[in-house]
């Protein structure tokens, strides 16, 4: 008797106590300090809060500074990740920037020249979104100084978007007001620029260096001896690929220089001749008329149709262009020409060389890239 008595007592106590402690937590959480600030080093918006985002291992890929890199945290590319993929951002609720860059294609639209934006469909190809933290400028023209530009011009011409109405539409949603909150700090108002910012760093995680290419320099596989030879076609003078399709003479693998070329494909007597003038539209230089920028051919086998304007539906018919019809116009690339590119006008490859060149490309593709759950769509 005694006993269960005691018993009682001291289930009282501890019944106390836990309400006590309970308070006490309750009373920390409310004083709890900020997150951790971190601070980038070379990075204007450097407030963020959360997790920071670590990079993987690269090989052969530019050392150096990349733009905003500093302040990227988990927080802020899953939020980006949510917005990329969200159709509600559209006036019409119908279009996400992931309708036109769709992830089994690298970003790119699937198959289409031009894609169906709202009011009205795109003017160039829907371009591949990879390894883009190297990318000093966006689209074909360059015109677009970082991805948040980017994302900023994407939103307003290809999805009627309207800041107040996403920015109202976000805060119905607990989860993206949660992660505006990690990624931005409090009080974590949901703001415009905070959108295109957490694209960004979205964006700058879709990172491709995976490919069989990439296994092959880590030396964990070897080519057949037809992508060997493809290989050389495409890293000798015998196909010239390499000068604007490998940064830095070949030494790093973003597959691109991110220079702006002709590559000849539209005969042109005078530069108002260009259908499209390219990067001239942008600078007015007369010497940028017609040029594009080199795009990256990671993933190339996916992000058909191909060039500025998707004429191309097949990396035959590519090939078959560098090899056989490439054209004279004022800014043509001097390497479209060379004494070295058979008596200076088209690489003229046999049909079994044109093979090898195409199962080359094949071994840029990157398997772990295209299935990257972080990457995929969210919702
Ligand atoms: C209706 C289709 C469409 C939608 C929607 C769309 N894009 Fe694009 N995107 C394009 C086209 C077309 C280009 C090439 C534009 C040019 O060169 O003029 C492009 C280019 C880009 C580039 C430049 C890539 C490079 O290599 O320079 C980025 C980055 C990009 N888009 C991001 C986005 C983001 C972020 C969104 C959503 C906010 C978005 N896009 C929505 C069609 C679309
Ligand atoms: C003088 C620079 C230059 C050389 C040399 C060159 N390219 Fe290109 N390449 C470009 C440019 C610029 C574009 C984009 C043109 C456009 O869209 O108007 C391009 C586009 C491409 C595309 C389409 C990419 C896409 O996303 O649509 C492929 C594939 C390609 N090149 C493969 C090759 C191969 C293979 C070789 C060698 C036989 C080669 N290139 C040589 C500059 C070059």
């Amino acid at each position: 008797m005694k006993d269960s008595r005691f018993k009682v007592l001291q289930m009282k106590r501890s019944y106390l106590l836990m309400a006590f402690f309970f308070v006490a937590i309750l009373a920390l959480q409310n004083c709890k300090p900020e997150p951790k600030i971190i601070k980038g080093n070379n990075d204007p918006d450097s407030l963020y809060v959360g997790t920071k985002y670590v990079w993987p291992a690269l090989y052969q890929f530019p050392q150096g500074t990349i733009p905003y890199a500093d302040s990227m945290t988990n927080e802020g590319v899953a939020l980006g990740r949510r917005l990329f993929y969200d159709k509600h951002l559209s006036s019409n609720g119908l279009i996400a920037c992931a309708s036109c860059h769709q992830l089994s294609h690298a970003f790119a639209d699937s198959g289409k020249a031009f894609s169906a934006a709202v009011g009205g469909s795109t003017f160039r190809n829907s371009m591949a979104l990879i390894n883009l933290a190297w990318s000093p400028y966006f689209d074909f023209d360059g015109r677009q100084p970082s991805l948040a530009a980017q994302a900023q011009e994407a939103f307003h011409d290809n999805m009627g978007f309207s800041a107040p109405a996403a920015i109202a539409y976000l805060q119905t949603d607990s989860i993206d007001v949660k992660l505006f909150k990690r990624a931005f700090g409090r009080p974590g108002t949901i703001t415009e620029t905070g959108i295109y910012k957490a694209i960004q760093q979205f964006l700058m995680t879709a990172i491709s260096h995976n490919s069989k290419f990439d296994l092959l320099r880590r030396q964990l596989v070897s080519f057949t001896p037809s992508e060997q030879n493809g290989l050389t076609i495409f890293a000798s003078e015998t196909g010239d690929c390499f000068h604007c399709h490998m940064s830095e003479g070949g030494a790093s693998l973003l597959l691109t220089d991110n220079l702006f070329r002709n590559n000849g494909l539209d005969s042109a007597l005078d530069i108002h001749d260009f259908k499209d003038a390219g990067r001239g539209a942008i600078t007015l230089n007369p010497n940028d008329y017609g040029k594009f920028k080199d795009p990256t051919l990671r993933n190339i086998a996916l992000t058909g149709p191909y060039m500025h304007d998707g004429r191309y539906t097949t990396l035959m018919q590519v090939i078959n262009f560098y090899s056989d019809s490439t054209k004279d116009s004022p800014t043509e690339d001097a390497l479209m020409t060379l004494a070295t590119h058979n008596y200076g006008r088209g690489l003229h490859l046999a049909s079994s060389q044109k093979t090898d060149l195409l199962n080359f490309l094949y071994t840029l593709t990157d398997t772990s890239f295209l299935d990257n759950p972080a990457l995929s769509n969210p919702f």
